[in-house]
């Protein structure tokens, strides 16, 4: 079999604090010779530095960033990492779930949640791909909700198709680049995320972290001429369990 020959340096993952963004990241630290680590909460970041510094040689950087902050800080921040044409691996698991009747929803809610799940990664991602080279790949964490809506998540849902849009789009944008996208719509995945918003039965039911971290970890080993552009994971109980 012919092996996958591209050796990956650097990582980087958008909201690496979550439950299925610290599952990839310590599945990446496997694959890679620095990681960057991006969440909201210091203490959050610098527990999971921590706990990922197991490997020898890693070198881990962490940046606090909040994607409600303004433009200009989000973009000065990322301005500053001071990367090299080296990124290998990018990864967006920034998410947050609203589930409320459509009339209910605040402008606040919907301003706030396309700010923070499509805005801003789509801000960031645009500021990182000149560090990727051929062959590298970018992997956003989407939902089932973009391909299988539900009532009373009608925001979630629209977020979700947004960030659908953008992956497939970019995929076929960059494929001329050698640069590969890759979107992941998990169905539940018992994470707090979910444990906040649904039954203890559905929590119960739901795929655990790992069987997403095994989705990416396969993606990763394939050879990087291959391109998943969308990859469905227990997709067909829809969301939340039903
Ligand atoms: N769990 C599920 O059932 C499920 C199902 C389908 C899709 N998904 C999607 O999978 C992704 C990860 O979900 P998860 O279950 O791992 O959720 P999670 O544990 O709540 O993780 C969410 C991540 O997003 C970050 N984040 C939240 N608000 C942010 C903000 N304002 N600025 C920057 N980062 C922010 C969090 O950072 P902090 O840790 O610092 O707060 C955290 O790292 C999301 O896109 C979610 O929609 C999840």
């Amino acid at each position: 079999m012919r092996k996958r020959f591209k050796s990956y340096d650097f990582a980087i993952i958008l909201g690496a604090t979550g439950g299925i963004g610290s599952g990839i990241s310590y599945e990446l630290i496997n694959q890679v010779k620095k990681i960057y680590i991006f969440g909201t909460n210091l203490e959050k970041l610098s527990a999971l530095k921590n706990e990922l510094s197991q490997i020898e040689n890693l070198q881990i950087y962490t940046e606090q960033m909040n994607f409600e902050d303004n433009d200009l800080v989000i973009k000065a921040k990322i301005e500053s990492l001071n990367l090299q044409k080296n990124v290998g691996i990018l990864v967006n698991c920034v998410g947050t779930y609203i589930s409320k009747e459509f009339a209910t929803l605040t402008y606040e809610n919907i301003t706030k949640d396309f700010l923070i799940n499509v805005i801003r990664p789509m801000q960031i991602i645009s500021s990182l791909v000149c560090y990727l080279e051929p062959g590298s790949l970018i992997i956003n964490i989407g939902s089932s909700l973009s391909y299988h809506p539900k009532s009373n998540r009608v925001l979630s849902s629209s977020v979700k198709h947004a960030i659908r849009g953008f992956s497939l789009s970019l995929a076929e944008e960059l494929a001329g680049l050698g640069i590969r996208v890759c979107l992941i719509n998990p169905r539940s995945v018992a994470t707090s995320l979910l444990k906040k918003n649904s039954s203890s039965e559905s929590y119960q039911k739901a795929m655990p972290v790992e069987d997403i971290v095994r989705t990416v970890a396969m993606i990763v080993s394939c050879d990087d001429k291959t391109l998943f552009s969308e990859i469905n994971v227990g997709a067909s109980q829809g969301f939340l369990g039903q």
